[in-house]
């Protein structure tokens, strides 16, 4: 679904040419649900822009579907951190907004949107404005709004890291309830090993910018699982360590660079 050979990614800066990514190697089959942890500034945003299209390439291949991606690809979901989530629609409005955009007719793009409310767990709320929801109430809107178009590919940029500890549980239970059986190749960045051990079946460690692949770890642990209770098992904490190994020594180069902008 989604192949990443040596992608490279410079951008041009005052100072010259900032590498922010280089040679990266990944391949993410459907129904696969990898996550991407690494130091911040260290290039897991840029990553994505490159599967999803919003930025090309400098070096190295970028396919989805087995298609050298130019432009925004077909099928490709993306839930930014920030979510998207218009103050001025009602929650229906803000989930029909992607299929009337796709040209579905309003009446069925509500229909599919009054469905995913429901699923996601807002049934009732269709007629609030996002001013009225709590913060994991608008997350559940933008999953909604992400999930009703049905990605083949869904690549996810912290999106609930802006969360409390509880609700970021419910919402990864959430996720994790809606993805099973979706078929979709899934790439979720996080800064939190744990939420990255908690989803996905690998792990991958991206290394102080500008990033590549540094390690890549497979999570022994069996579906379905439950956020709160898989992080308490023995298991957990064996691989936990393993891969906060790999990880401590780019946080710390990054630390030692020092100013946080890991430039
Ligand atoms: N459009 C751009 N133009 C110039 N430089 C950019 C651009 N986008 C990203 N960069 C630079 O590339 C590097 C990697 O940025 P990126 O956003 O991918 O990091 P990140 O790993 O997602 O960081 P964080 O964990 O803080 O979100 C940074 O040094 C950033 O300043
Ligand atoms: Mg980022």
């Amino acid at each position: 679904m989604i192949e990443l050979y040596a992608a490279t990614k410079r951008f041009r800066s005052s100072g010259g040419v900032h590498t922010a990514i280089r040679d990266v190697h990944l391949s993410v089959g459907s129904g696969e649900f990898v996550a991407v942890v690494g130091p911040t500034g260290c290039g897991k945003s840029t990553t994505l822009s490159l599967i999803s299209g919003l930025e090309p390439a400098s070096d190295g291949r970028v396919l989805v579907h087995g298609r050298p991606v130019e432009g925004i690809p077909d099928g490709v979901g993306y839930m930014f951190q920030n979510d998207a989530v218009l103050p001025w629609r009602s929650v229906l409005d803000n989930v029909a907004a992607g299929p009337r955009y796709r040209g579905t007719s309003k009446r069925e793009a509500r229909d599919r949107a009054r469905d995913w409310i429901t699923r996601v767990g807002l049934a009732g709320f269709e007629g609030y404005y996002p001013h009225q929801l709590s913060g994991g109430m608008r997350k559940r809107v933008a999953l909604a709004q992400t999930l009703v178009n049905e990605p083949s590919v869904l690549l996810m940029d912290e999106p609930f890291s802006a969360l409390d500890v509880q609700t970021r549980g419910l919402m990864q239970d959430e996720l994790l309830r809606l993805w099973s059986g979706s078929g979709a190749a899934v790439v979720f960045v996080t800064h939190d090993l744990e939420e990255a051990l908690v989803l996905a079946d690998r792990v991958v460690v991206m290394t102080a910018g500008p990033a590549t692949i540094k390690s890549t770890f497979t999570v022994p642990l069996d579906r379905p699982r439950n956020a709160e209770e898989v992080r308490l098992t023995p298991e957990f904490l064996d691989i936990y360590r393993e891969v906060w190994d790999s990880l401590r020594e780019e946080v710390q180069i990054t630390r030692e660079r020092g100013t946080g902008n890991a430039a």
